[in-house]
């Protein structure tokens, strides 16, 4: 991938970029990062990059002809790059915005300073603004090497074992803690789980671990944790009711819509038409035996026996270090391991669905 960095402090990124994975990511050739002095665009002697306000007022504001030029030239060196412009105006880095950055073949890093940067660059030469979090930085430089950072270890082979990437923090919720030598410090001790050599047991406790610590510091990313392990399953759906929750299902980050269709005629055209995340299965019964690890859930549309209180079934579900199969319907599967209860106020079988599911997946 190759990495524009416009800035008027070009040295800056000089030794951060030659550091650590990313510097041996460039060393193979993986990135290409080149730092380029905003300066070089100006056409006066003093090389002003700046002026004062229009309207007045402190602070000067960074002038669009000369960020005209040196996109231009970065457009040109680099064709089909995206261009980004860092500013706390912008939309906020998350892994996710990471992972689709990565995804382009070129990237153009614009640092303005905070003063200001001429409206017109935002709105008509870059593609976007980017933030790296609601605080305020003097210029734009330290947030496009974290950019940089958060970009470049999505890319194949920078970071050592893609399996490290996967696992992440923020991937799957905050990381489980981790240990090496020596087993104790000062009398501080590693879990003996983690000396015992059971990968099952090393690998159940490291998800009960990372939930935990998800919902005691993290509670905001409970929601997509979650989602990422659960399925939703309709049976025998109205094609509306299947089509709102495919969307739900894409907004949330389920991992699965699963439509169980009875009949063996509908099922093919249903199977025709599916999109990620949904799967077509045969009946219920059938899907759930295949299913037959997971933690079932039956959401309750009308009030039944073993219900739970409201609010506890985002709780029950991430203690469940497994898969989750989540069913909606009229009448709950046999088994089901929580009903949950009934919203109240929700007449319509699709509010009703979708109350749940911003209940238990909903951020914030
Ligand atoms: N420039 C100043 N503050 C910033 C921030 N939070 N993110 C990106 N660029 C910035």
């Amino acid at each position: 991938m190759q990495l524009r960095v416009v800035t008027i402090f070009p040295n800056f990124f000089d030794s951060c970029l030659g550091e650590g994975l990313l510097g041996k990511a460039a060393g193979k050739g993986l990135v290409q990062i080149d730092a380029v002095d905003l300066r070089a665009y100006t056409d006066d002697k003093h090389r002003t990059v700046d002026d004062e306000p229009f309207g007045g007022g402190a602070g000067m504001v960074m002038k669009v002809d000369v960020w005209d030029r040196a996109i231009a030239d970065a457009r040109a060196a680099l064709p089909g790059a995206r261009v980004i412009l860092l500013s706390p105006q912008g939309e906020t880095l998350s892994e996710d915005v990471a992972r689709r950055l990565a995804r382009e073949k070129a990237l153009v890093f614009c640092c303005g300073r905070y003063e200001g940067v001429d409206e017109r660059v935002s709105a008509h030469l870059v593609d976007q603004e980017l933030s790296i979090g609601d605080y305020v930085l003097t210029g734009g430089e330290a947030a496009a090497l974290v950019a940089i950072d958060a970009i470049a270890r999505k890319l194949p082979g920078v970071v050592g074992r893609s399996e490290s990437v996967d696992t992440d923090t923020f991937t799957a919720g905050l990381k489980h803690p981790q240990y090496t030598r020596p087993a104790t410090y000062k009398g501080w001790e590693t879990p003996a789980v983690l000396l015992g050599g059971d990968h099952r047991k090393i690998a159940q406790w490291r998800a009960e671990q990372a939930a935990k610590r998800t919902g005691e510091r993290r509670p905001d990313l409970l929601g997509r944790v979650l989602a990422e392990r659960t399925r939703l399953t309709l049976v025998d759906p109205p094609k509306a009711l299947a089509a709102l929750a495919q969307q739900a299902a894409a907004a949330y980050g389920l991992r699965e819509l699963a439509v169980c269709v009875t009949d063996g005629d509908k099922r093919a055209q249903w199977r025709e038409k599916a999109q990620a995340p949904q799967r077509v299965y045969g009946p219920l019964a059938n899907a759930r035996r295949r299913w037959k690890d997971n933690h079932f859930v039956h959401l309750a549309a009308q009030s039944g026996p073993g219900q739970v209180a409201p609010g506890e079934i985002a709780r029950q579900l991430v203690d469940e270090t497994g898969d989750i199969t989540l069913t909606w319907g009229i009448s709950p599967p046999a088994g089901a391991l929580i009903a949950a209860p009934v919203l109240e106020r929700q007449p319509y079988e699709i509010i009703g669905l979708f109350a749940w599911l911003e209940r238990v997946f909903g951020r914030g």
